[in-house]
């Protein structure tokens, strides 16, 4: 079986002190850590460490950044390394997510190489791709994101699969509250997992591919009901530990 993930992005969203809040929270939540499925959440760089601090020691639980630099270190103002992550001990990262497409104007050769050095470092890079509304109703999605799979993923080794996980995010329901369907986001998943594992090879069969896009408690269900969705890649709903719990409660109910 494929591994089950349920992240949440937190953006631009809350303080050092509100992060512990939400890691006590969530523990509260949790008499025990889920068993079959990891948690992830991605704070701002600098709440990283409060979540860490707030987790340590408790299996499943994984903190992550919402982005690095493709060198190790250098005259980058403003940047963070792969490396500075691996230091404060956030194990996945986000590369590619359609904000910073958007508003950091990210290039594939920029991504690319941030994959690459997120690899280095041994992290989880967790690969976001998506279509933009026009794209869909062009029908050129399945092209759109074609492209964006090959100009990044293109020429890995395979032996980076294990460290690699896909999230598909159609631009036109992120922070909208309209998601695909179970069926369009079932559909777009498994021609991810084909076109990965035609340029990837067969072990591409095993990385986990997330949803994200308006994902809340009323519709978890059923796309984790859904054989090619491996989890969610969360905002807004993310952000208030109850909500988060909730839908992580819906992975262990698909999965019974
Ligand atoms: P929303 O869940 O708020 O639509 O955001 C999705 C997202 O962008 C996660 O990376």
């Amino acid at each position: 079986m494929r591994r089950k993930i349920i992240a949440g992005n937190w953006k631009m969203y809350k303080s050092p002190a509100e992060t512990r809040e939400f890691g006590e929270e969530l523990k509260q939540l949790y008499k025990t850590p889920p068993k079959d499925y990891e948690i992830c959440i991605f704070p701002t760089y600098l709440c990283i460490d409060s979540l860490v601090e707030s987790w340590k020691g408790l299996e499943g639980f994984h903190v992550g950044a919402q982005n690095c630099h493709w060198a190790n270190m250098g005259a980058y103002t403003g940047e963070i390394s792969a490396a500075m992550l691996v230091d404060v001990q956030a194990d996945h990262v986000l590369i590619g997510h359609s904000e910073r497409r958007q508003y950091q104007k990210e290039t594939h050769q920029e991504l690319q190489a941030k994959v690459m050095a997120a690899l280095g470092f041994d992290l989880q890079v967790v690969y976001c791709c998506g279509e933009m509304l026009d794209d869909r109703q062009a029908d050129k999605h399945f092209d759109v994101v074609t492209r964006q799979l090959d100009e990044v993923l293109g020429k890995l080794h395979p032996r980076a699969l294990p460290n690699l996980i896909v999230a598909y995010e159609p631009v036109w329901a992120i922070g909208t509250g309209v998601t695909a369907t179970p069926a369009q986001a079932q559909e777009m998943h498994a021609f991810i997992r084909r076109h990965l594992k035609k340029i990837l090879g067969s072990k591409a069969e095993r990385t986990p591919i997330l949803y994200g896009g308006s994902v809340k408690q009323n519709n978890a269900l059923s796309l984790f009901s859904m054989g090619d969705i491996d989890g969610a890649l969360i905002g807004g709903a993310s952000l208030q530990a109850g909500d988060f719990w909730a839908i992580a409660q819906a992975m262990s109910q698909a999965l019974s």
